[in-house]
Parts: structure tokens; C-alpha cells; sequence
């Protein structure tokens, strides 16, 4: 597996999380399953070298170094080398000179696993920055026996971040891009396109998600080029890793809790109350953990909020970072209600887990997103998501007043204020009565998205890779 970030080396977001745990999903099942990561210059493990050599970029050669460590028993490669090293964070400003450190990552980490006599079944690339690796593998497997069966796997975790200006990189890597007709003009030195162009399966981290990327309104230009692959593209929905993510050993909640013993979370908000500065009492405390990004449609939140907060007793707590204009607009509500909204603009896993333990709704108001993970969480800790419904919220979250039997949360559809609004209007309706509200987080509580049914999910998507694979020319 090859990717810009993986938990716990490198986290930048979701993505991060997914990749660290699907290995040890994959290893599981018993696979070999080892990750790439680029050596970013502020990864300080004390690895072993395990390869040393010269990759071709431009008319130089480059060195690279291969060394390996081990997380919860899958070896991570960490990739080196004077374009990797220069940069010093996992995604910059400038795409064309991020481009060139992933593009670079992506050839090395292959000629390395060949110099160390690894050869995998299957490459599987995360999202775009690795994307050069398939088109590496489609212009010389060919010829190359060691290549020639390997299958060709690409998850898409956010069709957004494309990497188009990507001319650069390729040139120094002696890759082409591409050419025909199918890939829209500026995407063809990209390096998603030519990933989509090049896999033998593709897959969206949701079931919605993957139906999503085929419409203008979702492919961010490329569902024309995604079309095309439509047989080979599915949705695999994301899994949490149920011991990490426990209210019953979470040793950062003030305290634990089960379904069994419910009512010990009200402790929990309080203590939240009380740590963000909060007026402490009984109304409705709503969440967000999120990046603060356009994706998460905070906006939304920011126009429906006042009004909210002046007929209602509720309150909010927001964790996340991001975003100067969003922070500068949740501001001025804080300035207006300073006991009823609190705001910690920065990342904190310690505050985010008590957010979901003491929270009573999580909101998350997406204009996209492709899985969403907090969502899971907030239903695994019992505080009820309200959420709207596109990619893996869709999935994952039912309505209860269109489902009571069913419902786990409230959703909304389309993305305007007034959706948002009344679906806060139904969730704060039903938040009265309490023993119904206690049905809908045990309703929660109890559900299980799990790495062993996504891990077998991918283990048949590898499967098809190679079925692919052994098919066709390698071409
Ligand atoms: C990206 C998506 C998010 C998804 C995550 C992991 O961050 O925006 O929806 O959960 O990737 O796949």
C-alpha cells in the first residue's frame, strides 16, 4: 500500500486513519501487507536501512533510501530521497512541488520493493499523490516479469485533491501523461486521472460515495473519465477500529461508560461543560469535530446557529482547525453567546474524545464527504450524529422520524439553511423526551462498522485485481 499518510507515523485527516488501520485489518486475514510513506523529514523513527539506490529523474540520478519500522506488526517503508526530504510538511501550498516529492515516492518505493525481493500480488494506491505508481506499473510491466501479474488497486478517499499539475514530476520521472480523449484536458498530467486511467480496480470508501463521483455534481470533472470505468469501480465503507475508539476504556473521558451504564455518561458533560467553559446544566450540547474546510459545510451551521441558540437552550462545542474565515465567523457567535458556544480552533484528540462522550448530538453538516469517520464514532460513544445525507453519512446514518424502527440520528438533504435548520428543529423536538432519546444512542451504541467485514471487502477487490490482471496484457 502506498500513501501521503498513515496513523500513527503521519495523520493529517481521515485518510491518515484509514490507512493505518487497514493494514492490521488486512494482516488479520493473514496477508502480507506491508506501506509506503514518504520519509518526510519530520518522521523521527530510528528505522533499519533496508535499501539503497539511484533512481532516474530528469538527466540525474537520485538517491533514495528504503528503511523500515515496524507499527502493530505491519512494516512500514519509509521512502527517501532529496525531493521527499526538501519538503517539510505532508501537503503543501503548491501542488506542482508536492507533486514532484509524490511522484518521486511512488517510482522509488517500487524500485526498492523489487531490490528487496518483495514482490506484492498487488499495489494498492491511496487517493492521488501515489497515483504515479500505477501509471508506472501500466507503461512497463510489460516488460517486465517481475511487474507483469501484479494487480492495480485505487481507493478513492477524495476525488477532490487530483493533483493535475502534476506535468513536472512526470517529465523528471520519465512517465508519460495521457493522451487520449477520455481523460479531460486538464487532468491528463494528473495524477488521479492517470491512476483512474491505469488501475485495475477502483474503489470509493463508501457505497453512496462511489454512485456520487459519477455525476457532474460530484466528479469534480472526472466523472466522464470515471464512466468508463464503471465496471471496475465499487464502495467499500470505511471501518473504526472498535478498541481504540471505546467509551468503556477511553482513558481520556472523565468517565467510562456502557449501554449498561448509560446514565454514568451524563458525568461526561458535565465535565465538558465545565473544561470548555460552558454553562453547566441539562440543554441539549451539541458537537462538531472537524476540520474547519468548504467539504464540511460549517458555513451552513454559522448562518442557522444564532437563531438556534436564542430559542433554544442549547448549546455548542466545536473542536477543529482550518480555515481563517469560518474560525473568524464562529467567532463572532462565541462573542455572542460566550456561556453557549465554545470554540477551540486546533487539533486535540484528547478534547475530541470527550466531545463525543459528553456531547448529546454530533453535527456534521457535510457538502461532501466520501466516508466521514466521526460520525461512526459519535454513534459508537452514544451521542446521536445529525448529519446530512451524501457519501458515507448517507451510508451510515438513518433518519428516525422517516425510520423510527430504524433511525440511529437525524439527516438532512439538500444543503441549504433551511434543511439544517428544521432537521435541528426535529432532533431538539425529540431530545424532550428522554427515554426515547436513551433508544436512539443504545441504537447507536450498538451498531459495529467494522476493519473485519472492510478488510474482507478489499480482500475480494484484491482478488478481482489479479483476476483482471492475469486477463490482459499487462498494458
Ligand atoms: C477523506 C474523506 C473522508 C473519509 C476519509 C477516509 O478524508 O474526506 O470522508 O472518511 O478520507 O477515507
Amino acid at each position: 500500500m502506498l500513501a501521503s499518510e498513515a496513523t500513527p507515523l503521519v495523520k493529517v485527516g481521515g485518510l491518515g486513519d484509514v490507512v493505518g488501520a487497514l493494514p492490521v485489518g488486512m494482516r488479520a486475514l493473514g496477508h502480507d501487507v506491508r506501506v509506503a510513506l514518504p520519509h518526510y523529514n519530520f518522521v523521527s523513527e530510528s528505522p533499519s536501512v533496508k535499501s539503497i539506490l539511484s533512481v532516474k529523474w530528469g538527466r540525474s540520478q537520485v538517491e533514495s533510501s528504503c528503511t523500515e519500522t515496524l507499527v502493530q506488526g505491519t512494516p512500514y517503508l519509509l521512502i527517501g530521497g532529496r525531493p521527499v526530504a526538501s519538503s517539510g510538511s505532508v501537503y503543501g501550498e503548491n501542488a506542482a512541488i508536492d507533486a514532484l516529492k509524490f511522484v518521486f515516492f511512488s517510482l522509488a518505493t517500487l524500485h526498492h520493493v523489487r531490490a528487496m525481493g518483495f514482490q506484492p500480488d498487488v499495489v494498492h494506491v491511496h487517493d492521488a499523490h501515489p497515483g504515479a505508481a500505477l501509471r508506472w506499473l501500466q507503461e512497463n510491466a510489460n516488460e517486465d516479469p517481475f511487474w507483469h501479474a501484479t494487480g492495480r488497486v485505487l481507493t478513492i478517499h477524495n476525488l477532490v485533491y487530483q493533483y493535475n499539475e502534476a506535468a513536472d514530476a512526470l517529465a523528471l520521472g520519465g512517465i508519460n501523461p495521457a493522451v487520449d480523449d477520455i481523460v479531460p484536458t486538464l487532468a491528463r498530467s494528473g495524477l488521479l486521472a492517470l491512476a483512474i486511467r491505469a488501475s485495475d480496480r477502483i474503489n470509493a470508501v463508501s457505497p453512496t460515495y462511489a454512485k456520487e463521483i459519477l455525476t457532474p455534481e460530484h466528479g469534480a470533472g472526472l466523472h466522464g473519465l470515471l464512466s468508463t470505468r464503471s465496471g471496475s469501480l465499487s464502495g467499500i465503507l470505511n471501518g473504526v477500529h472498535y478498541d481504540e475508539w471505546d467509551p468503556a476504556k477511553d482513558v481520556m473521558l472523565a468517565k467510562n461508560y456502557t449501554m449498561d451504564t448509560l446514565s454514568d455518561r451524563e458525568d461526561n458533560k458535565y465535565a465538558l461543560q465545565q473544561e470548555v467553559g460552558l454553562r453547566i446544566g441539562q440543554g441539549p450540547l451539541l458537537g462538531v469535530v472537524s476540520r474547519l474546510d468548504h467539504q464540511k459545510g460549517l458555513d451552513l451551521l454559522v448562518q442557522v446557529l444564532p437563531a438556534l441558540l436564542r430559542r433554544s437552550e442549547s448549546a455548542l462545542v466545536l473542536l477543529g482547525s482550518g480555515d481563517g474565515s469560518i474560525q473568524a465567523e464562529l467567532q463572532q457567535l462565541a462573542v455572542e453567546f460566550p456561556d453557549r458556544v465554545a470554540l477551540s480552533f486546533r487539533f486535540d484528540e484528547r478534547l475530541a474524545r470527550r466531545i463525543y462522550a459528553g456531547a448529546d448530538m454530533l453535527l456534521v453538516p457535510s457538502r461532501y464527504e466520501p466516508c466521514g469517520l466521526v460520525q461512526m464514532i459519535a454513534l459508537r460513544y452514544g451521542a446521536v450524529p445529525l448529519v446530512r445525507a451524501t457519501g458515507g453519512l448517507r451510508d451510515t446514518v438513518k433518519d428516525y422520524d422517516v425510520d423510527p424502527a430504524a433511525g440511529n440520528g437525524f439527516v438532512f438533504n439538500a444543503f441549504n439553511p433551511e434543511a439544517l435548520s428544521s432537521a435541528l428543529e426535529r432532533a431538539l423536538h425529540r431530545f424532550e423526551d428522554q427515554s426515547l432519546w436513551r433508544g436512539l444512542q443504545l441504537r447507536g451504541m450498538e451498531l459495529e462498522f467494522s476493519w473485519t467485514a472492510a478488510g474482507r471487502a478489499y480482500e475480494a477487490l484484491y482478488m478481482q485485481a489479479m483476476i483482471d490482471r492475469s486477463g490482459q496484457d499487462a498494458g
